[in-house]
Parts: structure tokens; C-alpha cells; sequence
């Protein structure tokens, strides 16, 4: 069985009040109301995590993460965080290359296949994202593009290395604009994903790998695109911002 994973990216988003506020809503929410399957991942910006994980401590369901990291171990980069660092302030995943980060930071494939390699060092779990524009998808060359982000930032891994990721496809166009995909256009992508991994390595691990979906995931939305084969879970921006949707998301995870 594959681990269901529902995550929730909060962007430059809240202040340390709000955010514990969100968190402590959160943690009671899904222990009144939550018996499923799936665990939860609270990913805020960097200056919170440390008293976030304090906060979810207790609630095993719950784990933390960070947004970004650097791809060296320590020294002279101002403003950069190490994957140490993160790991020391309790995170357990870190998101590598979302679609913000590869747009208005510039990060490459090859640039972002460093950061995975200095989170899996660390023993932590990127959630790798890939996603295409929507000029991408109109001229039909999504397939490739995912190709090119998958096999340029991931394929030099080692298989045990492999087995240790997660990944999130999430489409730009429908990153923030309400506009989520189909379920059928995700699980297209989701089972194309799937069959490059079975290719580059080999079916078991293929099936053993957990991949979300992102883009404009609502409660309303989330149960149909959860009941597609492929898809493991969710990226969620917008609605992680609130408990009551972001609740009910995880909800509509069996
Ligand atoms: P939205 O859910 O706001 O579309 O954001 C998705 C996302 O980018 C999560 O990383």
C-alpha cells in the first residue's frame, strides 16, 4: 500500500501567531473528526517550523516540513538553510522545485537534482514538484516537459535513494487560479509518471511511490480526484490556510 500523503504548503503566508493558531486548529480538527489513512504534513515558511513541530509533537498523524532548502551543507550563503538546519528545527520533508521556486528563482532541473540529493543526505523526504504552463500543455508538450523535469532532476538517483521520495505534480495553470485539473488529466500524468520510474528502475518501486497532486485542491474537489488510482494525495496551497477546508481535504481521504 502506498503511503497517502495530504500536505499543506503555506507559502509566504501567516505570522508566527497565526500560524500556531492554524496548527493547534489543525492537530484538535483531526483528532476529533480524522480516523482515515492519510498523514498530514504542515509545510510553513522557514521561520516557523521549529515551533510548529513543538506544536505537533504529540499528534502522530502530523509532520512538518519546509519549502525550499539550500544544496550546500553549511558556510558562506547568506540568507540560504542548510537541510541540517532544517532537520534540526524537527521537518521531516522538504519541497523541492515548486513551480514559484523554478519561475521566479530560476531553478533548473540540474539545479534542483543537488537540493534532492542534500535532503535525501539529511535522511529527510523532498517532495519533488513537476508541472507544466499552460502554453506547454496547449502546444501538447507536457509529456516532455515532465519527462525532462523528472528524468533531469531525479534519474541519477540510485533506486534504495529513490524508494525515499515523494512526488507532487501540480500544473501551473492550476496553481492559484481555481482551476483545478480533471481527474482524468491528473491520473494521465499521475500513471505517466508512474511508467517513467518502472522504466528508468522497475514497476515495484513505480507502484511504491507516492505522488500528489497540486492545483487549486478543494474539499469539493479532492474526493473524486483521490479516488483515481495514481493519486496519492495532495500539494494544497490556498485551502491550507484555513483548517475547516484544509481538514476537510484530508477528510476526503479514506
Ligand atoms: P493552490 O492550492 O493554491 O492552487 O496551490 C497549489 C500549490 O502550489 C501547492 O504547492
Amino acid at each position: 500500500m502506498r503511503k497517502k500523503i495530504i500536505a499543506g504548503n503555506w507559502k509566504m503566508n501567516k505570522t508566527l501567531e497565526e500560524g500556531m493558531g492554524l496548527v493547534s486548529e489543525i492537530s484538535n480538527m483531526l483528532k476529533d473528526e480524522y480516523t482515515g489513512s492519510a498523514s498530514v504534513v504542515i509545510i510553513p515558511p522557514f521561520v516557523h517550523i521549529n515551533a510548529v513541530s513543538k506544536l505537533i509533537a504529540e499528534n502522530s498523524r502530523l509532520a512538518s516540513g519546509a519549502q525550499n532548502c539550500s544544496n550546500h551543507k553549511s558556510g558562506a550563503y547568506t540568507g540560504e538553510i542548510s537541510t541540517e538546519m532544517i532537520k534540526s528545527c524537527g521537518a521531516t520533508f522538504v519541497i523541492i522545485g515548486h513551480s514559484e521556486r523554478r519561475q521566479y528563482f530560476n531553478e533548473t532541473n540540474d539545479w534542483l537534482a543537488k537540493k534532492v540529493d542534500a535532503v535525501l543526505e539529511s535522511g529527510l523526504t523532498p517532495i519533488y514538484c513537476c508541472g507544466e504552463t499552460l502554453e506547454e500543455r496547449e502546444a501538447n508538450s507536457h509529456f516532455g516537459i515532465l519527462e525532462k523535469q523528472i528524468s533531469e532532476g531525479l534519474f541519477h538517483l540510485s533506486a534504495e535513494q529513490f524508494k525515499n521520495l515523494v512526488i507532487a505534480y501540480e500544473p501551473v495553470w492550476a496553481i492559484g487560479t481555481g482551476k483545478t485539473a480533471s481527474t482524468a488529466q491528473a491520473q494521465e500524468i499521475h500513471a505517466f509518471i508512474r511508467g517513467l520510474i518502472a522504466a528508468k528502475y522497475d514497476a515495484g518501486l513505480a507502484n511504491s511511490i507516492t505522488i500528489q497532486y497540486g492545483g487549486s485542491v478543494k474539499a469539493d474537489n479532492a474526493v473524486e480526484l483521490f479516488s483515481a488510482p495514481d493519486i496519492d494525495g495532495a500539494l494544497v496551497g490556498g485551502a491550507a490556510l484555513q483548517s475547516r477546508s484544509f481538514v476537510d481535504i484530508v477528510k476526503a481521504m479514506a
